[in-house]
C-alpha cells in the first residue's frame, strides 16, 4: 500500500541510485510542488543539490525574504536571486495579459540559465512537476510549463539539455502535500494557497509600474492576513485581489477623491479547473474593505468578484 513514508524511503534511495553523485540544479518557486521536491532531493543528495530561488518582484509582500529564510531553514542549499529591477525593465509598457506571461517567462529563464552557469559540471535539473503537470503538460500554466512554451522562441537555454529529474511526477497535490508532511515541512507552507507563476504580474490590470506593485502587495497582504486571522484561510482554494485600471470618484473629509479601484476575489475549487466564489461573511469583507481604503493610500474603492469559473477564470488576465 501507497503511504507517504514508503514513498520517501523508495523515492530517496531511488534518486541515490539515479544521481549518484551528480549535481542537481532546481528552482524553488516559494510553492508546495518546488519545496517537497526539493526536501526530497535534498534528502537523498545533500549539497549537490542546488536551489535557486528567484525574486522576480511580483511575489506577495515580504514573500521572498520570508520564504528564503525558511529555505535557508530547512537545510537546503539555497540561492536567493533578487531579480525583481530585471522583471520590471521587461515588463514596462507591456498590457496585454499573455505577452506580459511571455515577458516574465523570457527573463526567468535568462535569470535560472546566468545561475546555472555559475555551477560547474551540473548535470541534472531538479523539478517539481506533479503528475497532472504530465498530463497536461502542452497547456498546462506551471513554471515547468514557461519552461516549456519557451520551447517556441528558438535554442534552448543550457540549463534545458540537463537531464531531467521529477521526483513526484506520479503524484497528486494532496499526496505531495501527505509526502511533504511525512518529512516534517511546516504545515503552513504546505497549506499555502495556489499562486501563479507570474504573480501579481498578471493580477495587475494593463501596465506594471514599481508603484502598482507596492500598492497590490498592500492590498493582497490586508486581505490574506484577515482570512488568516479570521480563521478563513484554510477554507479557501485561492484568495488574492486584483489592482483594476480604473480610477472612480470618492470623498475623503470635504475632498473629492478619484483613485484606484481594487477586487478582491476568493474561490473554492479542487484543481483550478472550475471553481466557485466563496460566500465570505460580510463583517469580514466590510473589516477588509475599511482596512484597506484606510490603509492604503491611492484605493478608495473594494469590490468583491462573484463570478464562477467557468465562464470566469479564476485570475483577471
Ligand atoms: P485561471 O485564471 O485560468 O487559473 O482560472 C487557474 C489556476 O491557474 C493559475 N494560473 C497560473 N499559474 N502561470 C501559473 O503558474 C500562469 O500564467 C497562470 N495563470 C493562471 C491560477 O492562479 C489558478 O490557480
Amino acid at each position: 500500500t501507497w503511504t507517504p513514508d514508503n514513498f520517501v524511503d523508495m523515492t530517496v534511495a531511488d534518486l541515490k541510485k539515479k544521481v549518484g553523485d551528480g549535481k542537481v540544479v532546481l528552482g524553488l518557486s516559494g510553492g508546495v510542488d518546488s519545496t517537497v521536491a526539493a526536501v526530497l532531493l535534498n534528502k537523498a543528495i545533500g549539497k549537490n543539490l542546488y536551489c535557486i530561488f528567484v525574486n522576480n518582484g511580483l511575489l506577495r509582500k515580504n514573500e521572498f525574504e520570508n520564504v528564503l529564510k525558511q529555505y535557508e531553514g530547512m537545510g537546503l542549499n539555497v540561492k536567493g536571486v533578487d531579480a525583481s529591477a530585471r522583471f520590471l525593465e521587461a515588463l514596462k509598457g507591456v498590457e496585454d495579459p499573455e505577452l506580459k506571461r511571455k515577458a516574465i517567462g523570457r527573463v526567468f529563464i535568462e535569470v535560472f540559465d546566468d545561475e546555472a552557469h555559475e555551477l560547474k559540471d551540473v548535470e541534472w535539473l531538479g523539478q517539481g512537476t506533479i503528475y497532472p503537470d504530465v498530463i497536461e503538460s502542452i497547456s498546462v500554466k506551471g513554471p515547468s510549463a514557461t519552461i516549456k512554451s519557451h520551447h517556441n522562441v528558438g535554442g534552448l537555454p543550457d540549463f534545458m539539455k540537463l537531464k531531467v529529474v521529477e521526483p513526484l511526477n506520479m503524484l497528486f497535490k494532496d499526496e505531495v502535500r501527505r509526502v511533504g508532511a511525512s518529512m516534517g515541512i511546516d504545515a503552513e507552507l504546505l497549506g499555502r494557497h495556489p499562486f501563479p507563476g507570474p504573480g501579481l504580474g498578471i493580477r495587475i490590470l494593463g501596465d506594471i509600474t514599481a508603484e502598482k506593485v507596492r500598492m497590490l502587495q498592500e492590498v493582497d497582504h490586508i486581505f490574506i492576513e484577515g482570512l488568516k486571522s479570521w480563521g478563513l484561510y484554510d477554507k479557501v482554494w485561492q484568495a488574492g485581489a486584483m489592482l483594476l485600471p480604473v480610477n472612480s470618484v470618492g470623498v475623503m473629509g470635504d475632498e473629492r477623491t478619484y483613485e484606484k479601484c481594487v477586487a478582491l476575489r476568493a474561490v473554492e475549487s479542487t484543481d483550478g479547473m472550475t471553481a466557485d466564489w466563496v460566500h465570505l461573511p460580510y463583517d469580514f469583507l466590510q473589516k477588509v474593505s475599511n482596512d484597506i481604503i484606510n490603509k492604503v493610500k491611492g484605493v478608495n474603492r473594494v469590490v468583491y468578484d462573484i463570478s464562477s469559473k467557468p465562464p470566469a477564470t479564476i485570475e483577471w488576465e
